[in-house]
């Protein structure tokens, strides 16, 4: 009887786990899709930890473990998801899904000694013997995959949170798929050699996915690491599931297959929104001083424009698009934005936001950020509506964003974001640049629309000069 309600609650879990990533997709639903999604996850937990029966009849033990573990983990999570700053937010994104890949490695660490600690000393059987195929791939994949996860997450986290350097040398790629060619030969030599030494080559097989791990995540360029940690999501989706096929658990099953793929999914459309393929973000170092010193060069002269005349400008518009970038997430002026979309709406001027789609460090960086401050949804216009209207639009103002506005992506194809769509702004009336020098963005590449006619720089800190252009529009 107990199993069978243990069956419906890991039923009603994947069900809460599918309806909270469908209700993710929408932002007036993705907060509730996200407490039900845990919820489900609260009750898989909790069902199995008193209705789950070993298979000698009895209840699972050690409950103390396993509630010490349930609290260390829950306080953490609750405190550290307080404490960050939304700029810091791919960093913690690293840090969990290592510890989700740590988690499908130690269930494959457990499950083979379970498997050759009751094999008996005098047994001269190959290992092929004693487990059947399948469950030796789950335990080797969920091994690989999780240890290759865990330790690529660990290398993006230290990269992101800057206590790290992009380390390459010559040849790597070639070593990274020596390493990759080990890790196969391995894990067959494993399952083909006698029993009670196939842990040898177990472990080995574990040490090569660990470096595999180091040295895949090594050389990418720290900005690139958004895409690489979403790859590492989906891998983790996928060594989870093999830990479900274990244990014949459809909750874990489902979940990490939902993981997976939505990871997978992920990546393509972050890969697809910047036009660069996985193998570029891969082994393309992004951004690097050979792009930035062959897409630079002097493009004319810049004008600047006063605050003063900049809150004229906007105060007299009938439409105003601001465009949010990364460098509005630095200052963390979002804030201070809404204040001004108040204060422009108040006086008549109807202000909207066009949000391109990898704006920011990750993805929905701004929508996120922009609903930190209470900017309404209905403000937001996604980049194809955006480029319909620019043309009704008489002013833009670019805080803090350079590529995702840079004509280059569509006018010269020697750039190295040639193709990317961008928000065209160009086509307003006037358009305002708020950034704090002329330095290039994440491409490391100059942009064109620095230099036309109908553009001014507002030069200074998101915060300050949103804080100037408030006060200055009050008066205006
Ligand atoms: P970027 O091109 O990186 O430009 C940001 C600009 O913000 C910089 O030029 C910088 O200029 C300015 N800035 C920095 N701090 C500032 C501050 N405190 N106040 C005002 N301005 C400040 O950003 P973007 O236009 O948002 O484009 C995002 C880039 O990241 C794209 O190339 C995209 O492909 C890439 N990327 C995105 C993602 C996702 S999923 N969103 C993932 C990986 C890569 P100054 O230094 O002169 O101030």
């Amino acid at each position: 009887m107990a199993i069978s309600i243990l069956t419906i609650i890991y039923l009603i879990a994947s069900v809460t786990f599918i309806l909270g990533l469908k209700m993710l997709s929408n932002p007036h639903s993705a907060r509730r899709g996200n407490l039900i999604a845990a919820g489900g996850m609260t009750l898989a937990i909790f069902g199995t930890i008193f209705l789950y029966k070993r298979e000698d009849g009895g209840h699972l033990q050690n409950l103390a473990w396993m509630f010490g573990a349930l609290l260390i983990g829950g306080v953490g999570g609750a405190v550290s998801s307080r404490k960050v700053k939304m700029t810091q937010m791919p960093e913690m994104v690293s840090l969990f899904n290592g510890m989700g890949g740590a988690c499908a490695m130690l269930i494959s660490l457990i499950e083979f000694n379970h498997v050759t600690g009751s094999i008996p000393s005098i047994n001269i059987l190959k290992l092929s013997e004693v487990i059947t195929g399948g469950k030796y791939i789950a335990i080797i994949i969920g091994l690989v995959i999780g240890s290759v996860s865990f330790a690529g997450s660990m290398i993006a986290y230290l990269k992101l949170s800057g206590k790290l350097k992009d380390i390459s040398f010559k040849g790597q790629h070639i070593f990274n798929m020596i390493l990759f060619g080990l890790i196969i030969v391995m894990a067959i030599i494993t399952y083909n050699t006698h029993a009670l030494s196939s842990p040898l080559y177990f472990y080995i097989t574990f040490a090569l996915a660990i470096a595999y791990g180091i040295f895949f995540v090594m050389p990418i360029g720290g900005a690139d690491m958004p895409v690489v940690i979403s790859l590492l999501n989906s891998f983790t989706g996928v060594a989870a599931a093999c830990g479900g096929f274990l244990y014949n658990n459809n909750a874990m099953l489902t979940g990490g297959i939902l993981v997976g793929a939505a990871g997978t999914l992920l990546t393509i459309l972050m890969c697809k929104a910047m036009n660069r393929s996985l193998l570029n973000v891969i082994i393309g170092s992004f951004g690097g001083n050979a792009a930035a010193a062959a897409a630079a060069g002097d493009q004319g002269h810049y004008k600047e424009i006063s605050l003063a005349d900049a809150a004229m400008v906007m105060s007299y518009a009938n439409r105003v698009m601001i465009v949010p970038g990364y460098g509005l997430a630095v200052a963390q002026a979002q804030h201070t934005c809404h204040e001004l979309e108040k204060i422009l709406t108040d006086k008549g001027v109807e202000v909207k936001y066009a949000i391109h789609p990898v704006a920011g460090r990750m993805p929905g960086h701004m929508n996120v950020l922009l609903a930190e401050a209470d900017v309404s949804y209905e403000k937001l216009e996604e980049m194809e509506q955006a480029n319909e209207d620019f043309k009704n639009t008489d002013v833009v103002l670019i805080l803090g964003a350079n590529d995702v506005v840079n004509p280059a992506a569509k006018n010269d194809p020697a750039s190295p974001i040639y193709g990317m769509p961008i928000l065209e702004v160009e086509f307003a009336k006037t358009v305002i640049v708020n950034k704090r020098s002329m330095k290039p963005g994440y491409a490391g590449i100059e942009n064109n629309l620095f230099f036309q006619p109908k553009t001014s720089m507002l030069f200074g800190d998101a915060k300050k000069v949103l804080q100037d252009l408030c006060a200055e529009v009050k008066n205006a």
